[in-house]
């Protein structure tokens, strides 16, 4: 199954999306001159959290949310042919999904279960079990939200599977195509399940993605030195609407690369991984029995001095390959998105998205912290990690 979704992030085919989450980049910031203009300040983060949840809407669902799109924020949905989409369905979907989002947490606002797992994980699932019906808790908020956002989204796949397009590369189409012709099982495969594999993908990609280009662009804006040569390297690039191919953006802007693995390494993403001991195990003196729940801080290896000295530092250059830090580094040290067989397949979706974001960006603007927003910023720990007041700019054209 993983091999048949996998082919949706195989190379070829992302260098095809370069087109489509450039004009979906493109789109997302188009507001951006006229708010410059007027010194107005913006929420960085909802902008990159819409646009996020765009290209993820486009590539796992062949939908266009429309949500990127400066007048019709939220409100209208055109399908992938551009016709008017009449049904509200996959606009409420999405209002719902942010509000999903940004609301499950787990500090001691958030879902109890949650928090009790991480302390005594055989208690989460009954804690869960009896928390989900209590109206009013985060529990309960979180248990009535994903009912409707299953029962939304099993809308939206069951109408794909009656108007099946072959030859569609977005995920639901290459899952209800592999159902289809048998290399999948129709028993195995059905609605709810095509439905929740879609919501783990769409949560998974979106509020990720949206997260790590916000942190660089505020890292960037408070270290003028970082900024400079990031400047230098993107208008070095060619002329400024020459669009960057997929190897291009592999291989033509090693600083940016930089930049983006130290704001992953300074704002961990996903703070925590969970894996279950498929069978007895030692693991550093401990002996673990069959069953038991291990978590990894990949948030709290990215801040260890041994392996990142002055790891409070924003300092993109540790990560240049011929820099002695980089070079005797732990391998381990730094693993944003995870690793071994259940690793993030988005990965380079994600890489190649926020890569375009910013040269496009960075082509025209720069930007400032804003006067409202507070220093040091203020993080709230869920699922993945949020700015607990978005990130506010102001947006500065370049001349
Ligand atoms: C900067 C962006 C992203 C980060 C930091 C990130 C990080 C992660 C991490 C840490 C995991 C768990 C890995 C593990 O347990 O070892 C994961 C899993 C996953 N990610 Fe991502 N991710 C990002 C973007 C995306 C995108 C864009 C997609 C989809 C297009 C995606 C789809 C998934 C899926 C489906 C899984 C579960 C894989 C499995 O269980 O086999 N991610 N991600």
């Amino acid at each position: 199954m993983r091999n048949t979704i996998l082919s949706v992030y195989q190379p070829s085919h992302l260098a095809n999306l370069v087109p489509t989450m450039q004009s979906f980049v493109e789109c997302a910031t188009e507001k951006l001159g006229s708010m410059a203009k007027v010194e107005e300040d913006i929420t960085f983060s909802a902008i990159s959290l819409r646009l996020a949840t765009d290209v993820i809407g486009q590539a796992a669902f062949g939908v266009n949310f429309g949500l990127s799109k400066p007048q019709s924020f939220g409100e209208s949905v055109k399908k992938i042919d551009g016709k008017d989409n009449n049904d509200d369905e996959v606009s409420d979907f999405i209002n719902q999904h942010i509000y999903s989002t940004t609301q499950v947490k787990m500090d001691f606002s958030g879902s109890l279960s949650i928090i009790l797992g991480l302390l005594v994980p055989i208690l989460q699932w009954p804690f869960w079990q009896m928390l989900k019906r209590i109206p009013g808790t985060m529990d309960g908020k979180i248990e009535h939200n994903n009912r409707h956002l299953t029962s939304r989204l099993g809308a939206v796949v069951e109408k794909r599977m009656k108007d099946s397009r072959q030859g569609s590369k977005d995920f639901l189409s290459v899952i209800l195509n592999a159902r289809e012709s048998g290399r999948l099982s129709k028993n195995v495969f059905t609605t709810d399940y095509i439905s929740a594999l879609s919501y783990e993908h769409l949560l998974a990609g979106s509020a990720t993605t949206a997260f790590t280009l916000s942190s660089a662009v505020y890292l960037v804006a408070g270290h003028p030195e970082v900024e400079k040569k990031l400047l230098a390297e993107i208008d070095g690039f060619g002329p400024p609407d020459q669009m960057p191919t997929a190897s291009d953006l592999q291989h033509k802007f090693p600083y940016l690369d930089q930049v983006i693995k130290e704001a992953m390494r300074f704002y961990m993403v996903s703070p925590l991984v969970a894996r279950e001991t498929s069978r007895e195990v030692e693991i550093g003196g401990y002996l673990l029995p069959k069953g038991t729940w291990v978590w990894l801080a990949l948030g709290v290896l990215a801040k260890d001095q041994k392996n990142f000295p002055e790891p409070e530092k924003f300092r993109p250059e540790r990560f240049d390959p011929s820099c002695k830090e980089e070079k005797q580094r732990h391998p381990y040290a730094f693993i944003p998105f995870g690793l071994g067989p259940r690793s993030c397949i988005g990965q380079k979706f994600a890489i190649q998205e926020i890569k375009l974001a910013l040269i496009h960006l960075y082509r025209k603007y720069v930007f400032r912290h804003s006067p409202y927003m507070e220093s040091p910023l203020k993080l709230e720990f869920g699922i993945v990690l949020k700015f607990k007041n978005g990130v506010k700019l102001q947006v500065i054209k370049r001349k």
